[in-house]
């Protein structure tokens, strides 16, 4: 049975930057706050006519072009995304129809933060089986949609963006070496969408709320280094290898204080760790995916490096992969 492989990797940023002396202008907060305390910034918004769909067939474009393969060939889609355009069609049909990958069986995932890893672990095992010769696999987020822009605790933190990849069977000894995907649904409540109650029947002009995140930063920030930090050692040990054997760790950039933290638990040098959340802030399940693509871009990541991928996210969920490039 050959190994899964990433063939290639492509991301889509929306093109207006959100710079945080702008939202020192909207909510009481300070540029100094959001460096020291999260590693942010600035971040990308997607135009208010650009969905989510737009954003994923924009990546999934630049996948397909490096991969060089035609969206005729493609067998299976899957996106990951919390933030799809609606919920239904899904937006693994709306990629499909934008690409013209007519012979694609699609769906989407949601796993919050951890959707890339979950999609690209999914997939992985319908190739394994040979169910399909090859997969999109797409992680794409318009999250600001679910903003609180009046909640300085909240609206500091993210951005949208998408990364999409080309998995395929691959030769000798490279491939995704091993999986990790775990839920904590008893921490459900520390990062929610909250919504009002819908609206009566015999209330016609009730205005209902648009639907936003709430979230409690400081449980969240301990929960997320210890998962991530057992997600890694989990996976490394599954993939044979030992933490030394890893050139380079790409992990959810929720908060630049989070990864060095879960640097220094797993006694791996920060210089190993691929970070770009000053630019882009956390883009839930998008972030892993354009991090690894700016890392094989800045050729970090090269034929023959061993990459550990480490997410964690509401739900609470986790997730790693090892991959050897
Ligand atoms: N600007 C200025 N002050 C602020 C801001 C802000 N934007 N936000 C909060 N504060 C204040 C608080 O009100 C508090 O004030 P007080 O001491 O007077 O009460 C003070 O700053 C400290 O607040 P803390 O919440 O203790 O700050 P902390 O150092 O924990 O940083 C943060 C907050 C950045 C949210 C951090 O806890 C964190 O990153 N947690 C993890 C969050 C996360 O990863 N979420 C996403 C995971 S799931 C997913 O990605 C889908």
């Amino acid at each position: 049975m050959s190994n899964i492989g990433i063939v290639s990797v492509g991301r889509y940023l929306p093109k207006r930057i959100l710079a945080n002396h702008h939202l020192e202008k909207t909510v009481d907060t300070s540029d100094e706050w959001i460096t020291s305390r999260t590693g942010i910034k600035e971040r990308r918004l997607a135009a208010r006519d650009e969905r989510t769909s737009d954003l994923a067939i924009n990546a999934a474009k630049d996948a397909l072009k490096k991969a060089k393969l035609s969206a005729s060939k493609v067998e299976l889609i899957i996106v990951a995304t919390i933030s799809p355009d609606s919920a239904f069609p899904s937006v693994a049909c709306l990629v499909q129809k934008a690409i013209h990958a007519k012979h694609a069986a699609t769906f989407d995932v949601s796993a919050a933060c951890s959707g890339f890893l979950f999609a690209l672990t999914t997939a992985k095992q319908y190739l394994q089986t040979g169910m399909y010769k090859n997969a999109l696999v797409i992680a794409a987020e318009k999250i600001t949609n679910y903003i609180d822009w009046n909640d300085r605790a909240t609206c500091v933190l993210f951005g949208d963006g998408a990364g999409a990849c080309v998995l395929a069977p691959v030769r000798g000894n490279r491939g995704i070496l091993s999986d990790y995907m775990r839920g904590h649904g008893q921490f459900s409540e520390l990062m929610e969408v909250i919504s009002e109650d819908p609206k009566p029947l015999d209330q016609e002009t009730t205005m209902i709320r648009k639907p936003y995140v709430r979230m409690q930063g400081q449980e969240l920030f301990k929960i997320a280094v210890n998962s991530m930090a057992e997600a890694v050692e989990v996976a490394v040990k599954k993939a044979k290898l030992k933490l030394p054997d890893i050139d380079w760790v790409v992990p959810h950039q929720a908060n630049d204080r989070i990864i060095s933290a879960v640097a220094r638990k797993l006694g791996i040098p920060k210089a190993k760790i691929f970070v770009n959340i000053d630019k882009y802030g956390n883009m839930s399940a998008a972030s892993i995916a354009v991090a690894l693509s700016e890392a094989v871009d800045q050729k970090c990541i090269k034929r023959g490096s061993n990459v550990a991928l480490v997410t964690f996210g509401a739900g609470l969920v986790s997730a790693a992969n090892i991959v050897k490039f």
